[in-house]
Order: C-alpha cells, then sequence, then structure tokens
C-alpha cells in the first residue's frame, strides 16, 4: 500500500492517540510490525509551537519514514500554517485530525466536531492541501461516521475531501457524539471504501486478529488501524500479521521479552521527557502491560509512588523475574472476548441498535 510516493511495509497502522503515541511508542510498534504510525496531533496555534509539549511531539528523531504528523484546529489558514511549519521539521505527510472528540483545541471544537461544519472543513482541507501540493507532500485526513446518529455525513464529506486532492481517509466507526461509547460500526467505514478512489483506513474497536480480519473483510479497508488495543501490547501487530498471512496465532510473547521491551520502551521514554516528566508519563504505558499479568494491578499502585527512573526500571524487572518464575509466556488475550463471534456480534451491532430505535 502506499500513500503518495510512500510504500507502506504493510497494512496494519497505529492510530495517531495523544499522550500515547509519542516517537518511543510509534518506534515500538513500527518495530513489532506495524506498517504505518501518525504522531499525536499537533496544534496549529503558533503560539504553542515553541511549548514543551508540542516540541515534544514534534520530534521525529530516530522514527523511520515516512514521517507522518497529524494536525488539529479550526481555521484554514492556522492549518495551512501548521502544515508547512511540519513540513519544514520533517513531516512527510500530513494528516488532518476530524476524528478525535477531544476538548477545545484553538478555543473552539476542533477534531470531530469541524464535521459539523462542511464549509469550513472543506475550506481546512483545501487550505492544507494548497499548502502541501507543491512540497509534494500528501495530505490524509481522519474522520468519524458524523456528527450523531441522525447527522452521518463520512461519505459526503469524504467524498469532497477526495475531490480537494486528499489521499487516505481513515473512518473511526463512531459518531462523535458517542465518544468512545458503544461499539463502532464498519457499514459507514463500507460505504466511504465504496464511494472513493484512494485508501481508506478502518479504525474502531479492532483488537484482535479475527477482528482484523473480519472489518477488513466486512469494509473491503485498504488498511485497519488500530489504537487502544496497542496500549500495552505494542506486538498485535504482528500477531494480526502473522494470522492474516498464516490463519494460526502466534504463541503470546515470552515473558522474557516483554520484559525488554518494556525495559527498553522506559529508557527511550525518559530520554524524550526527562526523569521527572517521564517517571509519571510512564506509569500509565506500564500499567497497561501490566494489566493482564498476575499481579499486575497490585503492583501499579505500589510503582505509581517511585519518582526516579532507576526505582521505576528496577521494580519494573523485579516484576518480571518475579512472575517469570511462574510462568514463560504472559498469558493469551481471552478468545471469548475477541473471538470471531464476538467480531461478528461488534460489525452489525450498531446497525441492530438503529434497527431495534426504528
Ligand atoms: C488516549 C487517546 C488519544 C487519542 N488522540 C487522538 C488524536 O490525537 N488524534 C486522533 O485523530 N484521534 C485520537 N484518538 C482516537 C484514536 O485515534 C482512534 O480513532 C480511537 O481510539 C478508536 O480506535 P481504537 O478502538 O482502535 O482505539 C485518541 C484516542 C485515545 C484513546
Amino acid at each position: 500500500m502506499n500513500i503518495g510516493p510512500y510504500a507502506l511495509a504493510n497494512n496494519l497502522f497505529v492510530a495517531p492517540m495523544a499522550g500515547v503515541t509519542d516517537r518511543p511508542f510509534r518506534m515500538l510498534c513500527k518495530k513489532l510490525g506495524a506498517g504505518y504510525a501518525v504522531s499525536e496531533m499537533v496544534t496549529s496555534r503558533r503560539d504553542l509551537w515553541d511549548s514543551l509539549k508540542t516540541s515534544r511531539r514534534a520530534n521525529h528523531e530516530g522514527e523511520a519514514a515516512p514521517i507522518a504528523v497529524q494536525i488539529a484546529g479550526t481555521d484554514a489558514q492556522m492549518m495551512a500554517d501548521a502544515a508547512a511549519y511540519n513540513i519544514d521539521r520533517g513531516a512527510q505527510i500530513i494528516d488532518i485530525n476530524m476524528g478525535c472528540p477531544a476538548k477545545k483545541v484553538c478555543n473552539k471544537w476542533a477534531g470531530s466536531a469541524l464535521m459539523q461544519d462542511e464549509t469550513l472543513a472543506l475550506q481546512i482541507v483545501e487550505a492544507v492541501v494548497a499548502a502541501c501540493a507543491p512540497r509534494q507532500v500528501p495530505v490524509t485526513l481522519k474522520m468519524r461516521t458524523g456528527w450523531c446518529q441522525s447527522h452521518k455525513n463520512a461519505l459526503v464529506l469524504a467524498r469532497a475531501f477526495e475531490s480537494a486532492g486528499v489521499q487516505m481517509i481513515t473512518v473511526h466507526g463512531r459518531t462523535r457524539e458517542q465518544g468512545y461509547k458503544g461499539w463502532a460500526e464498519y457499514d459507514t467505514v463500507a460505504e466511504v471504501k465504496a464511494a472513493l478512489r484512494i485508501p481508506v483506513v478502518a479504525n474502531g474497536d479492532i483488537d484482535s486478529p479475527e477482528k482484523a480480519c473480519a472489518v477488513l473483510a466486512y469494509t473491503g479497508a485498504d488498511a485497519l488501524m488500530i489504537g487502544r488495543a496497542a496500549q500495552g501490547r505494542p506486538w498485535i501487530f504482528r500477531e494480526i500479521a502473522h494470522f492474516m498471512a498464516t490463519g494460526t496465532h502466534l504463541a503470546p510473547p515470552l515473558l522474557a521479552e516483554v520484559k525488554r521491551l518494556l525495559l527498553d520502551h522506559l529508557l527511550d521514554h525518559y530520554t524524550l521527557y526527562g526523569e521527572f516528566t517521564g517517571v509519571r508519563s510512564a506509569r500509565k504505558h506500564i500499567g497497561w502491560y501490566l494489566k493482564s499479568l498476575p499481579g499486575g494491578e497490585a503492583f501499579r499502585a505500589q510503582m505509581n509512588l517511585l519518582q526516579d527512573c532507576q526505582a521505576q526500571l528496577a521494580a519494573v524487572a523485579d516484576f518480571f523475574d518475579a512472575l517469570g518464575e511462574q510462568m514463560d509466556r504472559i498469558p493469551a488475550v481471552a478468545s471469548n472476548k475477541h473471538g470471531p463471534e464476538a467480531a461478528q456480534a461488534g460489525l452489525n451491532k450498531d446497525k441492530k441498535q438503529e434497527e431495534a430505535a426504528a
């Protein structure tokens, strides 16, 4: 699969997640089988570009190409300027955020809220494409199915965005109103895919190899984007890739491998954030890695009290060494939650809800 001139390693993408998919985590996911990763969103507010938060988000040191940066905002000119600014700092692909239900960006509702104002949404896309085209930088876009259940305009907007020059569209199968509640539906994703010539990426609730295959088959999408299921489980990409290629499951990772991956992740994390912020922001990652491991919850409470990198690293290493006395591999993810039946049920849930409501 290609985005503009960039050939991707495969069609399994890491979803942009603010506060999660920083450079260390993106690199780890790519190492473990993700074919593509987009940065956390970067604000289009010029006055914040020099802030520590934005400069960390614009850090791509050592990251494999293509470097994709997501921009968020509500003003067409500011978004065009943000695209140019990020291209000057190494971005090779610019992604427009119309998918995030996050609070306010630029003192106005940005992200998926833009889907409510189709004229403004198109103005933003046209301005960003105009800024990127002379630099040969493809523009992609991430959206939801619409603003609310009664106003699902993903298809109308996707057609307009394609005509305006967007080169790939990701659709998260929820409305803005849903936030993260309920289930993602994939009928809208399938409609968008059927109508467009550019690649379409399916996103939402993909958390197992079976579900990945089901969503790909159901939507006909060109690629899949995985967010929350990769938290603390960055090897999910190789698990899905293996299942797609062979129809069989990879064995869960060895505990020793997870220990090494997590310790390396932490070191990389501290390098980007420094000790004070790094130790604190690493806690959520550690919690995710450990949440399905025996004793993980109890360990987490203790670990959250630690204040420096060395103590955090040592505690994590000790936890894995102790657990290594009991098991070689981490437990497999429960198949009743992620198996084919659940996948099928999840696929049509939204449609069933609509039918029940009608
Ligand atoms: C913590 C968190 C942060 C997110 N930040 C962004 C973001 O910056 N930009 C964006 O387009 N989507 C963002 N999202 C949405 C995800 O990219 C994705 O669309 C959503 O989580 C659904 O996919 P999933 O079910 O695989 O997690 C975020 C989601 C989470 C959970």
